[in-house]
């Protein structure tokens, strides 16, 4: 298994493109499911879990061709209706599927979905959501399958708690379904308005794009076919963000979408980085020699702190000058990267969902484990600002959502190297 061995110590200096966002291209690669049109994709990432994706829709009849970072999908037909479980156990995303099949074949069959070990991850808001709209639900085997045999009708949908994935389900449901559907308390993350605009460039109608309350006139006679660019990863820019300011370098974030990052870059301000809009992007620095401050965070769905950079946010707080606080409200068990945190000499006590952490004056290198994707950035930034010499196992995780992260980080001065 690979592993990754960092030599800390010295600030990041220089420019980073910001890829294309993992989660939108995701559920813009799904909707490809909802016409038999072709449906093109720029700015697509290079990462581990767009390709198990790729194999997923494949496996469903999507024909997938990929030209550096283009993506082209055709689902001309859908010729079966089951996502296995070896390929939808490894991410979660690839559940969404299950609404295209409902929409286009009438019938669904998809393994549970796996992903990052962080809470129990239900999926009782999608299915409440699907037979509103008149699919029958039930679990056979450890897969969901679904039957709608008349096709999917509109429903009004309160979804009792805010929920990216099944907002994102339902609305696909939606756009293929006959009549208007509500979705209130939905989520409105950009990843969200991202699939929405493609929506409505394929022919739905959507009313109350970025807001709690979406409005959806379905067009059951079916969509056309897009071409839609990839908006870059506010999680990805924020996470090296976070580490300009952790090492006391100056990064140029490049078409960083400052816009959708206003909580993360608020934060980042308070601990007393400095933040320049230019227009290839953003910078942010830190002088090495003024110590950071603490900070108080809570995540919460959009527009709030994105549970996505708490991880990498409370790498930084490791080593401010006084006492933070980091509450995470989104996933019930999202702290497994704060025990390796603690190899590096970070000093944080959990209580419920909080993690109190006490700055110290300096991390030290240290063998740690990934536990999950965003926890393996925050052990990254932690072995780039600690003194000596550091390996980070089970990268598997961080191949799946930042990509060329060595390369990228390297052509700042960082003394990052992949050992296989
Ligand atoms: C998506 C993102 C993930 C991000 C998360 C929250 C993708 C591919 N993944 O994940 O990176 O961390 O949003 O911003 O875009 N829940 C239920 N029942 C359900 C569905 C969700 O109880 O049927 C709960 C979850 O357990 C969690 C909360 O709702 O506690 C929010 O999860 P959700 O917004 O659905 O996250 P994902 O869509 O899985």
């Amino acid at each position: 298994m690979d592993k990754i061995r960092i030599e800390g110590g010295s600030p990041l200096i220089g420019r980073i493109p910001v890829s294309g966002a993992k989660n939108a291209a995701l559920s813009l690669m799904i909707a490809s499911l909802l016409t038999d049109e072709p449906f093109h994709l720029e700015n697509v990432p290079e990462l581990t879990d767009i390709a198990i994706l790729s194999q997923v829709l494949e496996a469903l009849g999507v024909s997938v061709e990929r030209s550096e970072r283009r993506l082209a999908l055709h689902a001309g037909e859908i010729r079966s209706a089951t996502a296995p479980y070896p390929l939808v156990s490894k991410m979660r995303a690839a559940f969404w599927v299950i609404a295209p099949l409902l929409a286009r074949r009438g019938e669904a069959r998809v393994s549970l979905p796996g992903g990052d070990p962080i809470g129990l991850r239900p999926v009782n808001l999608y299915l409440q959501g699907l037979e509103k709209m008149g699919a029958e639900m039930t679990l056979e085997g450890g897969y969901i399958v679904g039957k709608a045999r008349k096709g999917l009708r509109g429903a009004k949908l309160n979804m009792p708690l805010v929920s990216v994935g099944a907002t994102q389900t339902l609305l696909m449901a939606a756009a293929l379904a006959s009549g208007e559907t509500v979705i209130a308390n939905a989520a409105m993350e950009p990843e969200i308005v991202c699939l929405a605009e493609t929506l409505i460039q394929m022919g739905a109608k959507i009313k109350g794009v970025g807001t709690r309350r979406l409005v959806v006139e379905g067009r059951a006679e079916g969509l056309r076919g897009a071409t839609c660019h990839v908006p870059p990863d506010r999680i990805e820019a924020g996470t090296y963000a976070a580490a300009a300011a952790m090492t006391g370098g100056s990064l140029l974030l490049e078409k960083a979408p400052v816009r959708q990052m206003e909580k993360p870059l608020a934060c980042l301000k308070a601990m007393g980085a400095a933040l320049e809009e230019t227009e290839k992007g953003l910078r942010v620095s830190r002088d090495a020699r003024a110590p950071l401050r603490p900070c108080q965070i809570t995540t919460s769905p959009y527009p709030g702190f994105p549970t996505d950079l708490q991880a990498q946010f409370m790498a930084l707080m490791t080593i401010a000058n006084g006492a933070s606080t980091m509450t995470e409200t989104v996933f019930e068990n999202r702290f497994l990267h704060v025990a390796e945190l603690a190899r590096f000499g970070a000093s944080i006590a959990i209580s419920e969902h909080s993690a109190h952490i006490r700055g110290v004056s300096g991390l030290t290198g240290a063998e740690v484990m990934a536990t999950d994707l965003r926890a393996s950035a925050s052990l990254i930034l932690a072995a780039l600002a600690a003194k000596g010499s550091s390996v980070i196992n089970r990268i598997y995780h961080l191949d799946r959502g930042f990509e060329k992260i060595e390369e990228k980080l390297s052509g700042c001065g960082a003394r990052i190297w992949r050992e296989r």
